[in-house]
């Protein structure tokens, strides 16, 4: 896959020794709902070192009174796409308790494989904020593509992509389609198989969250 800008691969022993648990077809429903919450807070991490509105305020030390940075109110909105986004949100909401949450559904057709949307709620002032996207699974990139799309047209300016596992067709789509989003994967796949599945994979990530196969 070519190098772009506004996408970052994570690369990182920690993140990896997971996600190696996360693939394995013997993990069970409850680790694998564990497992994505902690990738998630690691990628948010590294995801935010950039982009977060901070404010400063004064603290009193014992010894002296400071000048300090921290991260402003209300300045971060979570949107998972449904479903299997939903089992990012509390891996974000360890770093940002009262961070608000936004949900679009979308599920693939199975024979185009193309994206429909079924739902979209976002918070009020949506567009102020930096959104983050999340999506274990990033495909062909057809369902990031229209979340992105929607939240756009809502106006939204600042917005961060995340996925847990990324297909080489699907990172660009993303990346060429919508190059003012960042994008952060942890971990770049071979390639998609005839039936849109991403390869090594994890299979399908909502039905190994929510236990429906
Ligand atoms: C999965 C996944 C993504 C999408 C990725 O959802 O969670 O939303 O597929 O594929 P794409 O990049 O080719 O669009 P799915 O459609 O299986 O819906 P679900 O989460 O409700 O199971
Ligand atoms: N959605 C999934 O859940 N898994 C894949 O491999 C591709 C799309």
């Amino acid at each position: 896959m070519k190098n772009y800008d506004n996408v970052v691969i994570f690369d990182h022993p920690l993140i990896r020794h997971k996600i190696a648990i996360l693939r394995d077809e013997k993990t069970s429903m409850k680790e694998f709902r564990e497992l994505v919450e902690e990738i998630t807070t690691l990628m948010t991490y590294e995801s935010l070192k950039e982009g977060v509105a901070t404010t400063e305020i004064e603290v009193k030390t014992p010894l002296e009174t400071c000048k300090q940075q921290v991260v402003s109110d209300n300045s971060v909105v979570i949107v998972p796409i449904l479903r299997a986004g939903l089992g990012m949100v509390n891996g974000i909401h360890v770093l940002f308790p009262s961070a608000r949450v936004g949900h679009i559904g979308m599920y693939r057709d199975e024979e185009t494989l193309e994206p429909q949307s079924y739902y979209c709620k976002l918070p009020e002032g949506i567009e102020n904020k930096l959104v983050l996207l999340v999506d274990p699974m990033l495909a062909t990139g057809g369902s990031a593509c229209d979340a992105i799309k929607l939240l756009k047209a809502r106006g939204c300016k600042q917005i961060k992509f995340m996925a847990i596992i990324g297909a080489p067709e699907g990172v660009s789509k993303v990346a060429e389609s919508h190059p003012d989003v960042d994008i952060y994967v942890s971990t770049l796949d071979r390639c998609l198989n005839e039936n849109g599945y991403i390869l090594p994979g994890l299979g399908d990530a909502g039905d190994r969250l929510f236990g429906t196969k």
